[in-house]
């Protein structure tokens, strides 16, 4: 009997195979025991908690003076100051000279039987190489670069360059629009762009040079554009400004010294949905996030010398920034980057790719999983003996999902981490530790160390106390990786994050706690949806809408989607009452794409006379949710609406169809 079935209670993490011991072992008191009390000293103590973490995580050129000062009150956190290090240098050289053929990337590239190894001792050449041609491009420490790339090692090895040099990398997920690019290189004022000729995903190719030429019309800070070149074809071409990759890399030496960076230094910028207005430049440090990344890789994943992780996430994501390469590398330990789709050239790709190089860990969003569920077990083959860690992140994970992942693809001995944590957090904020504590499928879980939940009353902000409580969710201390600020926009931040709930970290989600501790990730609290372990605002989207000639107004809400997890659909009012055509709503589903990106998309325009208002103007987008969700018996109070009879109109639309 598999651990699972066994009963509705934790499984325990000791009902795992686990070849080498966990970090957090049983020591004669159970790991889960040492768990709780370390994570009780992380509270009481941060300051020599964290202290003494960073010094075993990290090498440092400079010790710091102190661990953390400023409060969440304020909005004024720094960590580690007075300490000097380089996240290259802690990525790369140290391992590349302890271990110069270990292996750092295994590159798996879309077509099945391509790709390449770089060992750390490559990968500290070529990330050389580089941070000279981005030096000889004019950038210095403290500027920005913008990052627009496919899944290849040169998206890493970008990443890397730039810290290497003291630069901030701002990375674009290559799936962003020319619009959306172009108000990211803006905003962050970046000089430098480093793409690719086009990108390869699931066999087709995307012509991604051609969506930076586009953005770059209203770029004018930008001089300079690094090419890498993926594929054979042509691109337009702007002497002076363009440059292939290959040609200017191999005129650099192999070496150029790291530049001395102090803990608080900017690491990078990652641009995110809010629930209003335009996407916030979040901005990570250097000492805090790596601390982070490294602690939450060796304790929530029990990452080991010798393991080969991993992670689906794109580097456009924070998924792909800390679990794709910060936490591996700072680990010393191989991590595969992965270009393609789970599903080209056959559902088996990822179970091939972690048989093909005996990967150890597996991370993904359950959007994937759904879809490879639905494809059938069939799919699932190979031994996967050497599989440890299963973890899931980015959105909720059904219990049937949680067990398939379990049963199907660990085949009952692999432990499954089901992680939270957002863009903002940096690395993990609730999650179970593989091997030490117990998991409940469909549950985060635990805190990680110097996270000290809350679930508040989101009307009076007092703290529910207790089990089988319900609430939002905020967290009452400071972490090291933690968001420092949104560039430019501290006020933002603060308006965000720590002022709703005063003393608090607001994290924007809901949840609940059992009767065993355990915390539950209930969903966004905001306009903000999850489309394929995707973050993007309604607000975004109804913005992108008014902006063609043709809509009036624009409302757009989350449904529930079998694959996708959450998806949009908009309710729109047309100019002038005019008619819907299949070419207004394909130019309407296209001016979302270019506005934002594809994934954006709505799946279903519904055209109505008018929106659900209240009599001050204000669209009542929960009657829509109800609608859609078929619940129109349970509409609430609907008297406040200036017209109610749009309701029945709008049930009527909805029934006809799109
Ligand atoms: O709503 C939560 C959901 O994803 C949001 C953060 O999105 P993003 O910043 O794009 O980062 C995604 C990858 C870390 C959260 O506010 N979320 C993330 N992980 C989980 C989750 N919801 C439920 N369970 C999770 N494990």
């Amino acid at each position: 009997m598999s651990a699972l079935t066994n009963g509705s209670g934790p499984v325990p993490a000791d009902a795992f195979a686990h070849p080498s011991k966990p970090h957090l072992e049983d020591d004669g008191t159970s790991a889960f025991e040492n768990y709780k009390r370390l994570h009780a000293q992380s509270i009481k103590n941060p300051q020599e908690f964290w202290g003494s973490l960073a010094r075993d995580l990290l090498t440092w050129s400079r010790d710091f003076d102190i661990v953390r000062r400023g409060s969440l009150e304020r909005g004024d956190l720094s960590w580690f100051l007075g300490g000097e290090l380089n996240a290259c240098y802690n990525c790369v050289d140290r391992h590349a000279f302890a271990n110069p053929d270990k292996v750092a990337l295994i590159y798996e590239a879309d077509e099945p039987e391509h790709g390449r190894v770089l060992t750390y001792d490559d990968l500290l050449r070529e990330v050389c190489q580089l941070s000279y041609v981005l030096k000889d491009m004019g950038v210095k420490k403290g500027d920005t670069v913008a990052i627009y790339m496919p899944m290849v090692p040169e998206a890493i090895i970008a990443l890397l360059a730039c810290v290497r040099i003291g630069a901030v990398h701002s990375v674009i997920f290559a799936g962003f629009s020319s619009d959306s690019l172009r108000d990211r290189i803006n905003d962050a004022k970046c000089k430098v762009v480093l793409t690719a000729n086009e990108s390869k995903r699931g066999g087709k190719t995307h012509a991604i040079k051609h969506i930076v030429d586009k953005a770059l019309v209203e770029c004018p800070a930008v001089t300079s554009v690094l090419v890498f070149k993926r594929t054979e074809s042509e691109v337009q071409w702007i002497p002076g400004r363009d440059h292939w990759w290959q040609d200017v890399v191999k005129k650099w030496p192999a070496y150029i010294a790291p530049e001395r960076m102090n803990a608080e230094d900017p690491l990078f910028l990652l641009y995110t949905s809010g629930s209003t207005g335009k996407p916030k430049g979040v901005l990570h440090s250097t000492g805090g996030y790596l601390v982070g990344a490294a602690a939450t890789g060796k304790y929530v994943f029990d990452i080991h010398d010798t393991d080969s992780f991993f992670c689906g996430g794109d580097i456009g994501w924070i998924t792909g920034h800390t679990y794709v390469v910060y936490a591996p590398l700072l680990l010393g330990v191989s991590t595969i980057v992965f270009e393609g789709s789970p599903m080209y050239p056959n559902p088996s790709r990822y179970w091939d790719i972690i048989d093909k190089h005996n990967v150890t860990h597996f991370y993904v969003a359950p959007t994937a999983l759904r879809l490879l569920k639905k494809s059938g077990d069939q799919h699932v083959t190979g031994d996967r003996a050497h599989l440890r860690v299963l973890g899931s992140v980015g959105e909720p994970i059904a219990p049937e999902v949680w067990k398939w992942y379990f049963e199907v693809v660990g085949k009952g001995q692999a432990q499954i981490v089901d992680t939270y944590w957002q863009t903002e957090t940096g690395s993990h904020v609730i999650a179970p530790l593989a091997g030490a504590t117990p998991t409940k499928p469909g549950a985060a879980s635990f805190p990680f160390f110097g996270i000290e939940p809350a679930i508040l009353d989101a009307a009076t902000g007092e703290e529910i106390d207790g089990a089988n409580v319900e609430g939002v969710l905020a967290f009452k201390q400071a972490w090291p990786s933690m968001a420092r600020t949104v560039w430019g926009a501290h006020d933002r931040y603060m308006d965000t994050y720590l002022r709703p709930f005063k003393g608090y970290y607001y994290t924007g989600d809901g949840a609940s706690r059992d009767k065993d501790g355990f915390y539950w990730i209930g969903g966004r609290m905001d306009d903000i949806i999850n489309v394929s372990g995707h973050r993007i605002s309604t607000a975004e989207i109804e913005a992108a809408l008014i902006e063609d000639f043709t809509v009036a107004e624009a409302a757009v809400v989350a449904v529930q989607d079998e694959i996708t997890g959450q998806a949009s659909v908009a309710f729109l009012t047309l100019k002038d009452h005019r008619a819907v055509t299949p070419e207004i709503r394909d130019e309407l589903i296209l001016q979302v794409r270019r506005t934002i990106g594809p994934f954006a998309a709505p799946k279903r325009i519904y055209v109505v006379d008018d929106l659900p208002k209240t009599r001050s103007g204000k669209i009542m987008r929960r009657v829509l949710r109800k609608i859609l969700a078929g619940e129109e018996d349970q509409l609430g109070d609907t008297s406040t609406l200036s017209d109610p009879t749009v309701v029945e109109r709008i049930i009527a639309a909805v029934k006809a169809g799109p």
